[in-house]
């Protein structure tokens, strides 16, 4: 494939040869020396138009390790300010001949809509509500390391499943790769077609979390929730917040994870965040091992490869 733009689409073989490649990146960065020469001569721009800690730096570390020459477009002080459109900018920096282009932005579609439009390849790094692949690739990376297996797990969705591309994209991939899915969450927090996805719904954190083996939090989107309700943090806290005594419903050696950032007492409190049974901190480095498998074998698909099929 010569661009990735979401979950949906790849097989579960193609998703599982993304993990076994990222597998040899992580002993990679454990290493002293961790550089390859894999995308040596070619150019990788990040193209960031929502804010970003761990995607942005992981895929500028990603490429660097891979001997990419990485730009980091600053689109606050870019001639986006000025009005220039998306399609305007993504022809302004593919006339400069980069060989992939990585891009969040707030529209569901935009990275698809970019890869329509430009020569190189396009890595979606979030897309509105729509899809964050490369986050369900390092969530599956980080469970499959810590349980042994995605097959048969329960895995637990719980808070602002509406406005989240990462529940989307989780959901998808754990699917694919014989997880049941449950997702917790307030209706007014759950998308009104719920049912395509197949998942089990509950409303109740204590019932939801019975027999969870992956109980995986997610920040309260307020960016993305325009006009529809809002609770009081003291309230959502209360009712979804994940603390270590609604831990306790799900199974004894249960993980717990977050893609950050988190918002510490709003939907997870401190003791789990930074207690024994968190992935966080190994979600983060996993990052940067999947993203320098998905640059190595896009790698493959650019033009003048030996490998390019
Ligand atoms: N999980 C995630 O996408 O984090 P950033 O917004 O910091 O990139």
């Amino acid at each position: 494939r010569r661009h990735l733009l979401g979950i949906e689409g790849l097989s579960p073989d193609e998703i599982v040869g993304l993990l076994d490649l990222a597998e040899e990146f992580v002993v990679l960065n454990r290493q002293v020396e961790k550089k390859r020469t894999t995308l040596r001569g070619r150019t990788q721009i990040n193209l960031f138009f929502e804010a970003s800690t761990r995607t942005q730096s992981s895929f500028e570390i990603a490429g660097k390790r891979l001997g990419a020459d990485v730009m980091n477009m600053s689109v606050s002080t870019s001639s986006v300010k000025k009005g220039e459109t998306l399609i305007d900018t993504a022809a302004t920096l593919n006339a400069m001949h980069p060989d992939v282009l990585i891009v969040r932005h707030s529209a569901s579609g935009a990275a698809e809509l970019l890869a329509r439009k430009v020569d190189c390849s396009v890595v979606n790094a979030g897309d509105g509500a729509h899809e964050h692949p490369t986050q369900a690739l390092l969530d599956a990376l980080t469970i499959r390391r810590n349980k042994g297996r995605i097959q048969g797990l329960t895995v637990a969705i719980c808070g602002d499943i509406t406005h989240s591309r990462v529940a989307r994209s989780n959901i998808l991939l754990l699917q694919a790769l014989g997880a049941q899915v449950r997702v917790i969450a307030p209706p007014t927090l759950l998308p009104k077609d719920i049912e395509r996805f197949g998942v089990e719904v509950h409303g109740d954190m204590r019932r939801g979390l019975e027999d969870v083996d992956i109980v995986m939090m997610l920040r309260l989107q307020r960016e993305r929730m325009n006009g529809s309700y809002v609770p009081s943090v003291k309230e959502y806290f209360h009712f979804w917040g994940l603390d270590e005594a609604k831990l306790r419903y799900a199974r004894p050696d249960a993980l717990v994870m977050h893609p950050g950032p988190m918002n510490r007492g709003v939907e997870i409190d401190s003791a789990v965040a930074d207690g024994a049974q968190s992935l966080i901190r190994e979600q983060v480095e996993m990052g940067v091992a999947v993203r320098m498998a998905v640059l190595d074998a896009l790698s493959r698909t650019l033009p003048g490869n030996s490998s390019n099929a």
